[in-house]
């Protein structure tokens, strides 16, 4: 029996596509608009573009700085655990500052409304509010200067969105407990959170009413506690070895669903709240494989799914691990599924350890798929194919929160095909029915791209970090205006920049 189920899957393999095509132009082209009321935004986040001096990444970064760990002659996109890519090359005022956004944010929230964008994400800072252990109350330095940000994007029409996790904590929250325990470990990590989101519903509701309580978990729990290059630093090797930090996420994300809704009521203002999923194309390595197929599958699950599914369930249960608990009041906190999107990865088994597989951005009949930068393949329809799974699977209102690519090129034409493709992916899922409310590109500027240093370029912005934090737009910067401004694609966007020949044989790879 179980050599038949083998050798039928193996057939299967043979059969089913496995490969997702890019889609084609379709001719003639046609606008493409959104809805009256769509969110157009940027999005950034604290630690890659400002100065926050008590975070855990600022402590991670000194120590990196102090120990020459800097990745050196290294390719961006591979950089090792415990380095930071080409750090030491940067002038204390780089380091210190990142983008120099919290110098230049009414110049940079300016030129968002120029562009016509009516959104603009940006996190409080955890560690900013509360950087020293024992702290009651928030330092209000902190306070002001956000209600400084949200003034400024308020009195341009632009909507805030704010994140309350992105990856960043306060040095001291890793301090260890009377137990040992550190971080999201702590015996009071929650309550410590709690005070947090606490002091931030009290001063910003209803300033705000977009909340997003946690930015891409798998990628901080993989790169925090599976990997280690991210703060912690923790080689656990697996989810599982981190379900307690997987657990006390889920629980922090309740609890500031709850302190939002509950203060929101109190004030006779309405938030919006939810958290946001780094969702990958996960696809064998080699179609033929059948150990390629179902690692992809395992990944896929375990990487886009459990998060969410525990949201939307309020159990927190772990692919391929046996783990499955109840997380109180967990099931529905959510009021949208937030989407970030970049790429695609191709999964490799290898029947030695048939456990580990390896997760890479080159497939073997795709050699010259255009990448980024950071060799991210560009794969507009798995944004289309992701889009319409969380539709389907949450029947929720989605956003999207995240979606860029890393385009250093002065001429940025990688930059402007990719959001001209990605735009329309979004376009076609709305139009089949996902109930989408924003699209938020990452980044206005260049800024800060965690290990991978300051060589990863996202910014519509170039950012001269040599000269003061010099912002200059790249092409992309124009015609994202022109999106925004036009609510949508018009039919001369979608024909110049992707139906021309070299687009189109980039985009399938031949
Ligand atoms: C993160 C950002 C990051 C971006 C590009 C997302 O995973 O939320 O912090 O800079 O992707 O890698």
């Amino acid at each position: 029996m179980f050599v038949l189920l083998v050798l039928g899957f193996m057939v299967l393999c043979l059969i089913l596509p496995g490969r997702g095509e890019q889609r084609e132009t379709p001719a003639p082209v046609q606008a493409m608009v959104f809805p009256r009321g769509f969110l157009w935004g940027v999005a950034m986040a604290g630690q890659q573009t400002e100065s926050v001096p008590a975070s855990d990444w600022t402590k991670f970064e000194a120590e990196v700085f102090r120990g020459h760990r800097f990745a050196q002659g290294e390719k961006i996109g591979a950089t090792p655990p415990g380095d930071i890519h080409d750090l030491g090359r940067w002038s204390d005022q780089v380091r210190i500052h990142k983008a120099g956004f919290d110098l230049l944010y009414d110049q940079d929230i300016d030129a968002a409304a120029q562009l016509g964008l009516n959104a603009f994400r940006v996190s409080i800072e955890w560690a900013r509010l509360f950087p020293r252990a024992g702290m009651t109350q928030p330092d209000p330095e902190a306070i002001a200067y956000y209600h400084r940000i949200f003034a400024a994007m308020r009195s341009r029409g632009i909507e805030p969105v704010v994140t309350l996790f992105h990856y960043v904590s306060p040095s001291w929250f890793f301090e260890a407990d009377t137990g040992g325990k550190r971080g999201w470990e702590r015996a009071d990590a929650l309550m410590l959170w709690q005070a947090y989101v606490d002091a931030v519903a009290q001063n910003f509701i209803p300033e705000v009413r977009i909340w997003c309580t946690l930015n891409e978990p798998m990628v901080y729990l993989y790169d925090g506690y599976v990997i280690g290059s991210y703060p912690p630093g923790e080689k656990r090797g697996d989810f599982a070895g981190a379900r307690d930090v997987y657990a006390a996420l889920l629980r922090a994300h309740v609890e500031a669903y709850r302190v939002l809704h509950r203060v929101a009521r109190a004030r006779g203002a309405s938030v919006s709240v939810g958290l946001t999923q780094n969702l990958e194309v996960f696809e064998p390595y080699n179609r033929y494989s059948p150990l390629d197929r179902a690692l992809a599958w395992v990944v896929d699950k375990a990487w886009n799914w459990d998060f969410l599914d525990a949201v939307a369930s309020g159990r927190m249960r772990l692919t391929t691990t046996g783990i499955d608990v109840p997380i109180e009041g967990l099931a529905g906190t959510e009021d949208y599924v937030g989407v970030n999107y970049y790429s695609r990865n191709y999964v490799r088994g290898d029947w030695r350890h048939p456990f580990a597989p390896d997760v890479g951005n080159i497939a073997p009949d795709l050699p010259h798929e255009e990448r980024n930068d950071l060799g991210w393949p560009s794969y507009p329809r798995g944004f289309y194919e992701m889009l319409t799974k969380v539709g389907k699977r949450y029947a929720k209102p989605l956003m999207i929160l995240e979606n860029g690519t890393a385009d250093g090129a002065a001429d940025d034409k990688k930059r402007q095909r990719y959001l001209v493709a990605h735009v329309r992916e979004a376009w076609l899922a709305r139009r089949d029915g996902v109930d989408i409310r924003s699209y938020v590109h990452w980044s206005l500027i260049d800024n800060f791209e965690w290990v991978e240093g300051f060589d990863a370029r996202f910014g519509l912005f170039a950012v001269d970090y040599e000269h003061d934090f010099h912002r200059t737009p790249r092409p992309s910067a124009a015609l994202y205006g022109d999106i925004a401004h036009a609510n949508g694609l018009s039919a001369a966007m979608l024909s110049q920049y992707l139906a021309d020949p070299e687009t189109a044989a980039n985009a399938t790879g031949r």
